[in-house]
């Protein structure tokens, strides 16, 4: 299947339309720091060709398939295997002082969902790995196998937002000392037999959230997305722009906190002239 045929980028006119003022210019720069499939960055060569793009991902599957596709605009992109954080090591690496544009398309690929062996879904039975990038970190199954009961405790709750992450966590350890876990069914069974009648007939399938959750802590995502934010808009030129799709409450609540505290002066409130020293950079 070619890698058109797997996803079609979310939002896609509105990103474009977004960053499309600061675009429109020659020797424009915009970076796209979740290549995925190369949905967003294919758009991107061809809506602005006076704009060459880099575009970053963790996962070097995602470089491949992404990569052949956009062969054919050459040196206009450069692709580049590295964690969205890394952000302004890899311009300082190319020469690029400042860019004019930079799109987050957060979270996991459909290819990544697709491929049972990734261990990204609770629909299939397939290992626990859910790495993005499989070459590096510990992967899903270690960390339910490994981590003492208060920091799986906290994990599910916090990444999961999982009302039930005592009861799921017991549940875990009770069944961790007698067989490792290392395929996703028994989890997602477990997970099943350990919440209430109740708590199963809202929601979705019940081991959404600890799913969520382990694949969270496993990619470290909020730590990542939280220092690379910042760095993206310390990256941007003047009449910069940056666009951020997000989807789910964790993720959405700390790009809105950096991006509304960048938007905001800091000047003391009722002062009838801002100093400029106070404006948003
Ligand atoms: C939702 S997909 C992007 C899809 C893409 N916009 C497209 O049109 O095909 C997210 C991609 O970002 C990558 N990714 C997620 N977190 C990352 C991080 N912290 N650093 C680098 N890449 C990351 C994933 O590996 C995945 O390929």
């Amino acid at each position: 299947m070619s890698s058109n045929a797997l996803h079609v980028p979310v939002m896609l006119q509105r990103c474009l339309d977004m960053l499309a003022p600061a675009l429109a210019q020659p020797g424009a720069v915009v970076v796209d720091c979740t290549l995925g499939l190369g949905g967003h960055s294919e758009a991107l060569l061809r809506d602005f060709p006076e704009a060459r793009l880099i575009a970053l991902d963790r996962d070097p599957s995602a470089l491949r398939l992404a990569g052949e596709r956009l062969a054919p605009y050459g040196d206009r992109a450069t692709l580049v295997h590295a964690v969205y954080d890394e952000l302004p090591e890899v311009l300082d690496r190319l020469g690029v002082p400042r860019v004019q544009g930079i799109l987050f398309d957060l979270g996991v690929s459909s290819m990544q969902l697709d491929e049972a062996e990734r261990g990204f879904a609770y629909a299939q039975d397939a290992p626990l790995d859910m790495r993005m990038d499989q070459t590096t970190g510990v992967s899903a199954a270690e960390v339910l196998n490994t981590y003492p009961p208060g920091d799986l405790v906290r994990i599910l709750r916090t990444y999961g937002e999982e009302k039930f992450a005592k009861k799921i966590v017991d549940a875990v350890v009770r069944e961790r000392a007698k067989e490792p876990f290392t395929t996703s069914a028994r989890l997602v069974e477990l997970i099943r037999e350990a919440l209430p009648q109740a708590a199963k007939r809202t929601g979705g399938n019940p081991a959404k959230r600890t799913f969520q959750a382990l694949r969270i802590e496993v990619n470290g995502e909020l730590a990542v997305l939280e220092r690379a934010i910042p760095a993206a808009v310390r990256a941007l030129a003047v009449g910069g722009r940056i666009a951020v799709l997000s989807y789910h409450s964790l993720e959405d609540r700390l790009v809105k906190q950096v991006l509304a505290a960048g938007a905001s002066h800091t000047a003391p409130p009722g002062l009838p002239v801002i100093p400029s020293s106070t404006s948003p950079g």
